[in-house]
């Protein structure tokens, strides 16, 4: 029997197809949601139903999926302004500011979302959290050369990194070449603060705080889907 997170997870990536269109430019998000909405996006462009549509793809593996399910693929270079961004989150805060990365692809999820004319983010319930930090560590993306600096500002920081690794302990590379430390905050109080101060550490590529970039969530619980706006 499939697990109620994946049905919650697919129910929430069926309603954003509601958002979609013929003829739009779509940012594919990345994790187990988006890859929900894009095979949900597949299975409608292969019935007819969805035209001209075409993806940006947040990850390798959005990629593989995408080219597997015949969502048509196109890059930021030719289409530099999606129409919608659609992506999941690992929380949700009250004002739509986002932990994201556990699947390691916030990097280039955070330049899609931050291209796109909208961003929408697809959650089930368990996602939302009334402080951001509290049950998720904040991935750090950064220049392996970096690690040692990175660490002790983080630590100053009042975080606890540790370097993402593979079950056979070699360190987790993203799809940009980084490493990431996923880096434990008691509690985020002001998180666009953070955001600024880890964004300013000499090697940083990118964290996982999305602050002021989801425009709206869609969130399925066992009541239905409900909208939360910015
Ligand atoms: C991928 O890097 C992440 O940002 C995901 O969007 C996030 O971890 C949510 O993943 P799930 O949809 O698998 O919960």
């Amino acid at each position: 029997m499939e697990p109620d997170g994946a049905v919650l997870k697919r129910r929430a990536a069926e309603a954003a197809l509601g958002q979609v269109a013929d003829g739009m430019v779509l940012g594919l998000g990345s994790g187990s949601t988006a890859e929900a909405f894009v095979a949900a996006l597949g299975a409608r462009i292969a019935a007819g139903e969805l035209r001209d549509i075409c993806g940006v793809a947040t990850s390798e593996r959005t990629t593989v999926l995408a080219q597997r399910v015949g969502v048509p693929l196109t890059t930021l270079e030719r289409q530099p302004q999606p129409d919608l961004a659609i992506d999941g989150a690992d929380e949700v805060d009250p004002l739509l500011t986002l932990i994201k990365g556990r699947g390691g692809a916030l990097l280039r999820e955070k330049v899609v979302a931050a291209s796109a004319a909208r961003f929408i983010v697809i959650v089930d319930g368990s996602k939302l959290v009334t402080r951001l930090g509290q049950r998720t560590a904040l991935p750090v993306e950064l220049v392996a050369f970096a690690t040692p600096l990175v660490t002790r500002r983080l630590q100053q920081l009042g975080g606890n990194p540790a370097l993402r690794r593979h079950a056979d302990g070699s360190p987790f590379i993203t799809d940009e070449g980084h490493v990431i430390l996923d880096t434990r905050f008691a509690a985020i109080d002001a998180p666009d603060v953070l955001a600024s101060q880890i964004a300013a550490i000499p090697g940083v590529a990118a964290h996982g705080l999305f602050v002021g970039l989801a425009g709206a969530a869609i969130v399925a619980s066992h009541d239905g889907i409900t909208w939360r706006r910015r």
